[in-house]
């Protein structure tokens, strides 16, 4: 494996993406958290970071246990970190250091550049720069202005780089990583999703032996794929628990549970309908929703985790990105787990956890469900927030409105797949608004609800575009929905963008 030390840099999650698609397993580690540095480990990545090196507080790493022993590549910061500490000098750079460049110079005797063309263009994002360098250095490769764009130390295995590889505006980056990868460190690309999903296997059977393992499935992807790498591992010995909250989309239970069980999966459904919308009665606060329909949820998966006798464990579909979060360099202080609260969880909170993806990217998670077969219908799917449809009905919430905009959603995402637009958007939904409206109908006048449609594109979520749905499209939608369901007399859709609207209305 690879190890990718992280200074802060908000690319380094980057690099790890990259280091992956070249089928190279790494991890990525704070740098003030070092990991073992063992046989498996078979290079080392210093990524960026938003310090300068001349700062007072600047990361710091003690570079004795593995400088020299590893093959080492330091990018951005990584390299003028190991300048600066080799005797060379950094200062802050007088012409601007951000954006694209060329290399001018190359020097093609070594591996790192094999295979790269001249003139090819790097990505810069620095405000230092390598004014000097130390005698056991040699500059491998240059620009116009950055003398120092990669170098070498002699007779090692250590280079560096000023530019970033890992962003696509370096075409020829992730050749570079693929040299360094391949030719210095002597990876092997075989880091495949098959390559997971055996390896896998093979530890969890050695980790949970006969244990038997609770996990809650939401319909979602990652929860999915947890579930069934799980059952391939260890069998009925996996409890799968999937609760109807009465908030999910029309008929979705009855479907995701029929997929869970053709899967093969040993799964309980339980319908928790009434209990949710009990407590939810006459609730309007959006976070007071979520607060009451995550204790419910434990509470229900509490007490059906207490009829499987002797579990020892409770499976999850944490990914990595959860993972790095919670050990960013800014450090564990902001998200404490919070063990000295042990005594007033629920029983199953105090169970062991083994969660099989937490090394996984997103893409990832739904390649490794190709691998399993598991079906399109769940990989594909929409995210779907997991108060459901209680943060779609904005104010309070009753069984009635719950029908209505199923019924509304319903006709839009069937409407988005056969229009192939389904695929097309990262996540879709109709939305409840508590207004009334006059309209006409025949000869009577009407006074009912609105629905809003949302659709929008999105690579993570954390920021979005509303999609440009075709208005013919639109009209049918409309149409349906206004000629089909009862209560509503008028649809609109919703052009806003995230920031600064958000993807939910609630
Ligand atoms: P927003 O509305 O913040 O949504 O732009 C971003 C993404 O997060 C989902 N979302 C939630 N998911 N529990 C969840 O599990 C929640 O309370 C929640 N709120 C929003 C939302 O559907 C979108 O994908």
């Amino acid at each position: 494996k690879i190890i990718i030390l992280d200074f802060g840099s908000q690319y380094t999650q980057l690099i790890a993406r990259r280091v992956r698609e070249l089928n190279v397993y790494c991890e990525i580690h704070p740098f003030n958290h070092l990991p073992e540095f063992d046989q498996s480990v078979k290079g080392v990545i210093f990524s960026g970071s938003p310090f300068s090196v001349r700062q007072e507080d600047a990361p710091q790493i003690d570079l004795s246990l593995f400088h020299q022993q590893y093959p080492l590549l330091g990018v951005c910061y990584g390299a003028q970190y190991l300048a600066h500490t080799s005797g060379g000098e950094v200062i802050p750079s007088t012409i601007r250091e951000y954006g694209r460049a060329n290399l001018q110079y190359i020097d093609e005797t070594h591996s790192l550049l094999k295979n790269i063309p001249h003139d090819s263009q790097v990505w810069m994002s620095h405000g230092d720069t390598i004014s000097e360098i130390p005698e056991e250095f040699e500059v491998i490769a240059s620009t116009d202005t950055v003398k120092v764009a990669a170098y070498h130390i002699k007779g090692t295995k250590t280079y560096g780089i000023q530019f970033h590889p890992e962003v696509t505006h370096s075409t020829d980056g992730k050749q570079l990583l693929e040299n360094f990868l391949v030719d210095i460190c002597g990876c092997s690309q075989d880091w495949t999703p098959d390559s997971f999903v055996e390896s896998t296997i093979s530890s969890l059977r050695g980790k949970l032996g006969n244990d038997k393992v609770v996990l809650g499935l939401s319909g979602g992807v990652d929860s999915s794929v947890a579930a069934v790498l799980l059952h391939r591992a260890i069998g009925p010995n996996l409890h799968c628990i999937f609760v109807d909250n009465g908030l999910l989309r029309k008929d979705e239970f009855a479907q995701v549970l029929d997929s869970y069980k053709h899967m093969g999966l040993n799964v309980r459904g339980i319908n928790a309908k009434d209990r949710f919308l009990s407590q939810l009665a006459g609730i309007k606060d959006p976070e007071q929703k979520r607060k009451v329909i995550g204790r419910v949820f434990i509470e229900v998966f509490d007490d059906a985790a207490h009829e499987v006798q002797d579990v020892k464990w409770l499976g999850q579909g944490t990914i990595y990105p959860d993972v790095i979060e919670s050990v960013s360099v800014k450090g564990p202080s902001a998200t404490i787990k919070s063990h000295h609260n042990v005594g007033g969880l629920p029983d199953f909170m105090k169970l062991k956890v083994v969660e099989p993806l937490n090394t996984l990217f997103k893409d990832e998670v739904r390649k490794v469900g190709k691998t399993l077969g598991i079906d399109d219908v769940i990989l594909g799917r929409h995210p779907f927030p997991g108060p459901g449809l209680a943060i779609r009905i904005l104010g309070d919430i009753t069984a009635e409105k719950v029908a209505i905009l199923q019924e509304a959603d319903a006709i839009y995402i069937n409407n988005l797949k056969t229009s192939g637009w389904y695929d097309k958007v990262w996540q879709a939904g109709a939305i409840f608004l508590p207004v009334q409206s006059v309209g006409v109908m025949g000869d009577e006048r009407t006074y009912e609800n609105v629905i809003c449609l949302r659709a929008v594109g999105s690579v993570d979520g954390m920021t979005a575009d509303w999609s440009h749905l075709p208005y013919e499209l639109l009209a049918k939608i409309s149409n349906e929905i206004i000629n089909n369901v009862k209560g509503i007399n008028r649809v609109v859709y919703d052009i806003s963008s995230k920031p600064p609207a958000t993807i939910e209305w609630e």
